[in-house]
């Protein structure tokens, strides 16, 4: 087969080369875009005269029928015509005769390949941002359910304070939301033309940037086609983005896989969330938290790979530009896995509400508590912590916890202890009693639980009540 190049060559690619140099077998994930890019380049072809109206509708039908090819997978992709964008041309020469050879007129595979990109991410972004929702409507939905759940506190994994479960849920919540922003502002330079910046430098066609941008439903052009045809930002700024969801996930995944195991028992994983051991049959592993932990990794590799192909490129197009693809999509991969499996593993958790009320009553995370009790009554609250310090001492000493100690022993660190001590340290008292905005009692966690509803009924992913 003649390369759709070849007139300047006298000899065969050597085939290790062709194979090395191939991007087929990755970029055909970006076939119907780049038919989508094509038709709505040779319509603008057709409309501004550039080439003969009936022409351009023949090549353009040509095209929607090798869309429906490859939507039904008969298209036979070959490497010997490299890319994706060779490759179509090839199907359409084969379908329609020499008139296919017009379609290239007064564009580049440079132009062609960042608007194929372009597309592309600009669909999966928005997937993306959908599964997102679905993520926070899981977290937001268990929250509610658990409002009043006491779950310790921790800071530098030893316990500190108790805090409402739903609190801990909504963290995540908050995270998550700053990531669909992310990826929501992101798309302001995703969604911007490079389509007719031609190889480098512009066309001498009389071409018209502004149609084929409103074709494709872009909201802006490229103002240089220099930057047009070599940037590739917006998809760093996707790795980067990705990175940063990822960090969120798999801190919440580390936190699912502690709670699960025995030390912890706070929740269960549903069983289709989990898988076992074929060695030792008690076994219900957490593999999904930890591989979503673990495939945080290849995302930043992703990201990495990408800011160190950039970094020493020339203007404009390299080759080199073409290990752009695999990092995005697997990346865009690894987040239509990750998403849908979070929101479900999400929303069938047990949560073991004892077990974390029993634990919150074995320990002395309501210290703060009785320092604030002793600093009310005029106590300087260096000096209360001290007081409190020696009496949590005291405590350990006696093998008891805050609430076992008697009047008369309490007495012994502070007279301005008073009976109300008691209801001072129960862990419900202590939770309720940070109002403050954003902390955890459940009339602050009922105001976070309703901005989280109202953000989610903008999003239309829950009903208004
Ligand atoms: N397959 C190429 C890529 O992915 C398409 C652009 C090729 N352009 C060129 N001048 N060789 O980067």
């Amino acid at each position: 087969m003649s390369k759709l190049w070849g007139g300047r060559f006298t000899k065969a690619t050597d085939h290790l080369v062709e194979e090395y140099t191939a991007s087929i077998t990755f970029d055909q994930k970006m076939a119907l875009h780049d038919i989508q890019g094509s038709i709505a380049h040779v319509t603008m072809l057709g409309e501004t005269g550039i080439i003969p109206q009936d022409e351009a509708k023949q090549i353009a039908a040509g095209l929607q029928q090798i869309e429906k090819k490859v939507q039904k997978g008969e298209v036979q992709f070959s490497i010997e015509d490299e890319d994706i964008h060779m490759n179509i041309e090839r199907q359409l020469h084969e379908l329609i005769g020499p008139v296919a050879g017009k379609l290239h007129t007064g564009r580049s595979r440079n132009d062609q390949v960042a608007t194929d990109m372009h597309l592309y991410l600009r669909d999966k972004v928005e997937g993306i941002i959908e599964a997102l929702q679905q993520v926070q409507l899981a977290l937001y939905e268990q929250a509610v359910e658990h409002k009043e759940t006491i779950l310790p506190g921790y800071t530098h994994l030893q316990r500190a304070q108790p805090i409402s479960f739903a609190h801990h849920l909504l963290a995540y919540y908050w995270m998550i939301q700053r990531d669909k922003e992310r990826f929501q502002e992101s798309m302001k330079r995703i969604n911007i033309s490079p389509l007719g910046a031609g190889a480098l430098a512009g066309t001498t066609f009389s071409i018209d940037r502004r149609r084929t941008a409103e074709l494709l439903q872009f909201a802006k052009v490229y103002p240089n086609s220099l930057d047009a045809v070599s940037d590739r930002d917006f998809i760093i700024e996707f790795l980067a983005n990705a990175s940063l969801l990822m960090m969120h996930i798999s801190r919440l995944s580390e936190e699912l896989i502690l709670w699960m195991s025995q030390e912890f028992q706070f929740i269960e994983l549903d069983d289709a969330y989990c898988t076992g051991s074929s060695i030792m049959p008690q076994k219900k592993n957490p593999d999904v938290p930890e591989l979503l932990r673990g495939k945080t990794g290849r995302v930043y590799g992703n990201l990495i790979s990408l800011l160190t192909v950039m970094k020493g490129l020339p203007l404009a197009y390299n080759k080199d530009l073409q290990e752009d693809k695999e990092g995005m999509f697997d990346t865009v991969e690894t987040l239509e896995g990750a998403l849908p499996l979070l929101a479900g593993m999400l929303a069938t958790m047990k949560v073991k509400k004892e077990k974390m009320q029993a634990a919150v009553c074995k320990d002395y995370s309501n210290a703060t508590d009785i320092a604030d009790y002793l600093a009310t009554k005029g106590i300087p609250f260096r000096e209360a912590h001290r007081i409190v310090g020696e009496t949590v001492l005291y405590a350990i000493s006696q093998g008891k916890y805050l609430l076992d100690l008697s009047m008369e022993e309490f007495q012994r660190f502070s007279p301005q202890f008073q009976e109300d001590v008691y209801v001072v340290l129960q862990p419900q008292h202590v939770m309720a009693a940070r109002r403050s905005e954003g902390g955890t009692s459940p009339e602050a966690v009922e105001q976070q639980l309703n901005l989280a509803a109202h953000l989610l009924q903008e999003d239309g992913v829950l009903k208004h009540q």
